[in-house]
């Protein structure tokens, strides 16, 4: 499903050049559920950048599905990431004017294709993260769990192949963190969503059924539920 292969990201600041990215090998499975943790800097945020096509790498290979992103054409990159690739930020990025379900809508629009089919599909997806009754609203109203819903149904509006999230409960208290987390885990169990969060926390990750712990721009650590001993490697991660 994703593949990378030597991922290297370089950012240059005047003469200075920084390697966020080493090198970086990393195969996700069709449906796996995978947390992405690691000190500040460690290049979390940049990977997840890349995997979605939002920036290029210096050098390496990035493939969903098959599809290597970077030799894409800039404008067939974007419509590849519109129609496969769902995002979900830390601060929600929705337009606060718009209502929940206009809001939803949004990415079928930019598409050119809002259908009858697709509107259905809008109304299912509202319900589906539990903000029925609530289409018309405007999001600057809902408070910061809800609006992270809203978030997560637009992210899933195109039936991306893959839904990447960067800090997703960062904003949230626990409560609300958790229910967003259960989403998370709905999606992943009843729809075999492929997933792969960012997170500083523990207890978000161990929602995860793979976390890989990056350090300095590299992969420190890859653990699997299925491999055993998961929640000594947590206590671990934790110490
Ligand atoms: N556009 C950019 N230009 C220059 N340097 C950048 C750019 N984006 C990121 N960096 C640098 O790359 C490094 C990794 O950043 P990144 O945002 O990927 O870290 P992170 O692991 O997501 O950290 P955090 O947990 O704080 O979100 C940092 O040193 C950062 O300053
Ligand atoms: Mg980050």
């Amino acid at each position: 499903m994703i593949q990378v292969n030597n991922l290297t990201k370089e950012f240059l600041q005047g003469q200075q050049s920084t390697q966020v990215l080493k090198g970086i090998d990393l195969n996700i499975k069709e449906g796996e559920f995978v947390a992405i943790m690691g000190p500040s800097g460690s290049g979390k945020s940049t990977l997840l950048q890349l995997l979605g096509g939002l920036d290029l790498p210096t050098d390496g290979d990035i493939e969903i599905n098959h599809n290597l992103l970077n030799k894409m054409k800039e404008k067939e990159r974007t419509i590849f990431r519109r129609r496969n690739i769902g995002f979900v930020f830390q601060n929600y990025q929705l337009l606060p004017t718009l209502t929940v379900e206009e809001n939803i809508a949004f990415p079928l629009h930019a598409d050119g294709k809002l259908t009858n089919e697709k509107a259905k599909t809008i109304d299912e997806l509202i319900r589906s993260v539990g903000l029925e009754g609530l289409n018309d609203k405007r999001v600057n109203l809902l408070s910061g769990g809800q609006q992270q819903r809203v978030a997560i149904a637009r992210a899933l509006v195109n039936n991306p192949t893959v839904l990447l999230a960067d800090e997703p409960t960062g904003n949230l208290d626990r409560s609300m963190a958790e229910e967003i987390l259960v989403l998370f885990s709905k999606f992943h169990r009843e729809n075999k969503q492929t997933i792969v969060m960012v997170t500083h926390d523990i207890f978000a990750a161990g929602f995860a059924d793979r976390i890989i712990l990056f350090r300095d721009g590299a992969i420190d650590q890859d653990i699997s539920r299925r491999d055993g001993d998961y929640a000594k490697h947590l206590a671990n991660f934790m110490a």
